[in-house]
């Protein structure tokens, strides 16, 4: 009788970018296992490191042996900050703002997020699922394996929760894990039309409790802005997550310093997001509360931002830095993770190993996910992307191509349909 095989499957005569701390390949750029083996039992990583270093023969370790062909694997990506699930788009907003208006003119006329409160409320869950499917699956096509996706748009009890459900239903569709977060402090709607605190007293935090006990958020945000709510305003939803247990994120410091990165680390926040203007003191407080900067590229790009985020103070101060898309119908229509990769270097300059850390181990953990995805470490969910690639660098050098080969979610292989074997 052949020996029973110990794992499900094995991956052979590849690269790994392991993107670990530690473990094998840690001390390497990127974690860097070259002429690597992976195998995976019960949906988790077993056993990694060098081929020469298996315990046996391949046939006889796994039931499935796969070749990789000099290709490189990484953990799957993550897109830690998304605004996937809406109804419409701003279109004619892009168009404006190419004819001179800018984003927060655009917002206090009633337009901006609100224009997509109106389109979101009109829709039904059905149709914002539909909606986002086809921006999910152009994610899923890059390797995506975990994503946020925010509530925000809805801005009244219904159609925040039936946004929540759309990302819910999302998750459950597709193979991909979707981490739901309460935004509905997101901005003033217009029933409440200059009555920011009663909003937040009546709305948004009598929903805390209420999106908790639904299972239908993991985490809590808000948006500190002149355009939105003030610091005082985002403490009080930060304490009313806290005392249900929510983690909480901020949208900090994105067009002026609101000294969202203290507050939000004053919180134990998972991440503070945007951060162009975040001040010293923010960031010295992000690196003590272990808080994750979420920059987001797309967003900067296209609203043609020129203050940067601060990134060489927040690698100074050790701050973990996470990239992602902000996929929103407004300022930014993004679909592409690896786009962010390229622009996070680019823009902003960060190494393409930092931004690879971005949408893997960091942005894992702005997710509250560090213990279980963003690497290829043992014990950790089988969440992997396999790549035609010579270097890693080349996931952010690229632009407009894709070179992933397949994806592995769970363990379970997920193809693209695209063919670079
Ligand atoms: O992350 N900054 C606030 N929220 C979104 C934009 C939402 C919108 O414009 O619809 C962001 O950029
Ligand atoms: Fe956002």
């Amino acid at each position: 009788m052949p020996p029973v095989p110990r794992w499900d499957d094995l991956w052979l005569n590849g690269n790994l970018a392991t993107m670990a701390e530690t473990g094998p390949g840690a001390e390497a750029p990127y974690g860097a296992i070259e002429d690597g083996a992976l195998a995976v039992a019960g949906g988790r990583i077993a056993w990694l490191g060098r081929r020469v270093d298996l315990p046996g023969r391949p046939e006889a370790l796994a039931a499935n042996v796969h070749e990789l062909d000099g290709s490189w694997m990484t953990p799957g990506l993550i897109d830690c900050h998304t605004h996937l699930v809406h109804g419409g788009d701003r279109a004619r907003e892009f168009e404006l703002r190419l004819q001179g208006a800018n984003y927060e003119e655009i917002a206090r006329a009633g337009g901006g997020i609100l224009t997509t409160v109106r389109a979101t409320r009109a829709a039904t869950q059905e149709a914002l699922v539909a909606a986002a499917r086809p921006r999910l699956r152009a994610l899923l096509a890059e390797g995506v394996t975990t994503i946020e996706i925010k509530s925000g748009y809805g801005l009244d009890r219904d159609n925040e929760l039936k946004q929540l459900r759309a990302a819910r239903q999302l998750g459950a569709e597709f193979p991909v894990t979707v981490r739901t977060t309460f935004l509905g402090a997101h901005a003033v709607p217009p029933e409440y039309d200059g009555r920011a605190e009663a909003y937040i007293e009546e709305v948004v935090i009598p929903m805390i409790p209420a999106v908790r006990e639904a299972g239908l958020a993991d985490a809590v945000d808000a948006f500190c802005e002149t355009i939105a709510f003030t610091a005082e305003q985002t403490a009080r939803v930060f304490e009313a997550a806290t005392a249900h247990a929510l983690a909480v994120k901020l949208h900090a410091d994105q067009l002026s310093d609101q000294g969202g990165a203290a507050l939000a680390a004053r919180f134990g926040a998972l991440s503070a997001d945007h951060l162009e203007y975040a001040n010293e003191a923010g960031i010295a407080a992000m690196a003590q509360s272990g808080t994750v900067a979420v920059l987001l590229p797309g967003a900067f790009y296209v609203l043609g931002e020129t203050k940067v985020p601060p990134v060489d103070a927040l690698r100074q101060a050790g701050v973990p830095i996470a990239l992602a898309t902000d996929s929103n119908p407004g300022s930014a229509p993004v679909a592409s993770l690896l786009l962010m990769l390229n622009m996070g270097c680019t823009l902003f300059r960060l190494t393409p190993e930092e931004a690879l850390a971005g949408v893997t181990r960091h942005g894992a953990r702005a997710l509250g996910l560090g213990d279980s995805h963003g690497t290829l470490e043992v014990g950790k969910v089988a969440d992997l992307a396999v790549w035609r690639i010579d270097q890693p660098a080349e996931l952010a050098y690229w632009i407009g191509f894709n070179p992933l080969i397949c994806a592995v979610k769970n363990g379970v292989i997920r193809t693209t349909g695209t063919d670079n074997r």
